[in-house]
């Protein structure tokens, strides 16, 4: 088959390291099938899930259940973040280096989290034990007691407006500054996931000023949107952390373009339409976005920084989509070696297409994109995983997608727990 790619770019294919695509428990709100093809026709070939399922990912025994769930229905490769609770954090050590690179924590909670970690002492050892185990902390930074300090102040607003506009930013000014102590005192690998402030992005500048080892990620939706749209969006850009104002933006954008931000993760978190019609505080935080992540934040780039080359807008873009994600979890080696060949993993992408998005192009299961109406600068015309097509700009190829971890040499080796079954692998269907 002869692909054209005239005028078309090549870009390494997108790693986006935060999606919840809801296998097991929550299926309702999005699959395998429909997360994974949303994310081949969004240019991206792997993904990294997070833990906040039903049950939640805490042992390798269920990454293995979830893996197996998952091969057959997933055109995209795939890894986990794992979960902790407060009754599992000396399990952390179980998990690496053989199927974990990462563990999320969740600092609030609200509707989705089912293990948040409150108590200073035991985010503490959270710390510390990571630490150890030589594992990445990826952190939902906003400190919940901040929100339970004002909920009892005023009240729970039963508004959605009045309830989104009383979010205080506070809460993750604080759960960065916890953060950056804790990095401090442990030394421990930490990626800060979808920062939204001003306030925060000035933290995490200084903290890497002083040589820690912090990262962080921004999202698509937050350098999209402002407070302002949830006039028209209503609950559908209802986020947490929540969607901020102008000047944040521009100082994300800024922090994008001068080289603070690591990586950019769609936090794809879809809803039900039914649910995300709930009168606040009811409705769900969390949008889906994996398909828009390259091209939302491309047409951004094109739009602020009309100075700025293609070829260096797409530079950026595969440094903090491709190149950043793998170095920090570990893909470079699940991908491949320099010496024996690394998996095709590509994308053509055509700067020049504009487009408008709309609920009919949207591929995750509930069919809705807070970005319907939009023009696009930017698409991905086809999708390359592992030398197979899977996205050639009208269908999609087969699901082929495996579990990287099974791909690893470490994984095969005799696990440090009788409990723990082996790391193998089906053969992938035909
Ligand atoms: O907006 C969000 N949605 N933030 C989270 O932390 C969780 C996520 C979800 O799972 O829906
Ligand atoms: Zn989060
Ligand atoms: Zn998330």
């Amino acid at each position: 088959r002869t692909l054209r790619a005239r005028g078309l770019h090549l870009l390494p294919g997108v790693i986006d390291s935060h999606v919840h695509f809801r296998t097991p428990g929550l299926t309702h709100k999005e699959d395998w099938a429909h997360g994974s093809r949303a994310a081949a026709a969004g240019g991206v070939t792997t993904v990294i899930d997070m833990p906040n399922t039903r049950p939640a990912l805490h042992t390798v025994e269920r990454a293995h259940q979830k893996a197996e769930l998952i091969e057959g229905t997933s055109l995209v490769d795939f890894r986990f973040h794992f979960g902790v609770s407060p009754h599992t954090v000396e399990t952390i050590r179980d998990l690496s280096p053989r199927v974990a690179t990462s563990v999320k924590v969740f600092m609030t909670g609200h509707h989705t989290a089912p293990d948040v970690i409150h108590d200073p002492k035991v985010l503490a050892r959270v710390f510390a034990v990571a630490a150890e185990t030589g594992i990445r902390l990826v952190l939902h930074a906003e400190d919940d007691g901040v929100f339970a300090l004002l909920d009892r102040r005023q009240g729970t607003p039963r508004h959605y407006d009045q309830y989104e506009r009383t979010r205080p930013r506070s809460g993750g000014i604080v759960a960065v500054t916890k953060i950056i102590e804790l990095v401090r005192r442990y030394g421990t690998a930490a990626h800060v996931l979808h920062v939204s402030s001003a306030e925060e992005a000035d933290l995490l500048a200084a903290a890497r000023h002083i040589g820690l080892p912090i990262t962080y990620e921004t999202t698509p939706h937050h350098l999209s949107f402002t407070a302002a749209d949830t006039h028209r969006l209503g609950a559908r850009i209802r986020l947490s952390p929540a969607i901020r104002h102008s000047d944040d933006q521009q100082r994300l954008w800024d922090a994008l373009v001068g080289g603070e931000i690591s990586t950019l993760g769609s936090d794809h978190a879809p809803h039900t339409i039914e649910e995300k019609s709930r009168p606040a505080p009811d409705a769900p935080p969390g949008l889906p976005g994996v398909q828009e992540l390259l091209t939302a934040v491309f047409t951004g780039l094109r739009r602020r920084f009309p100075h700025t080359s293609v070829d260096d807008s797409l530079t950026l873009l595969a440094r903090v989509c491709s190149a950043e994600p793998a170095r920090l979890f570990g893909l470079d080696q699940q991908k491949g070696s320099l010496t024996e060949g690394l998996d095709a993993d590509l994308v053509l992408f055509d700067p020049e297409a504009t487009w408008l998005m709309s609920a009919r192009h949207a591929h995750t299961k509930n069919h809705w994109s807070a970005y319907e109406g939009w023009t696009f600068t930017g698409r991905p015309t086809t999708t390359i995983r592992r030398g197979e097509i899977i996205w050639d700009g009208t269908s999609f190829g087969p699901a082929g997608g495996v579990w990287l971890d099974a791909r690893n040499p470490l994984a095969t080796e005799e696990p440090a727990t009788p409990h723990h079954p082996r790391a193998t692998r089906e053969p992938a269907p035909a």
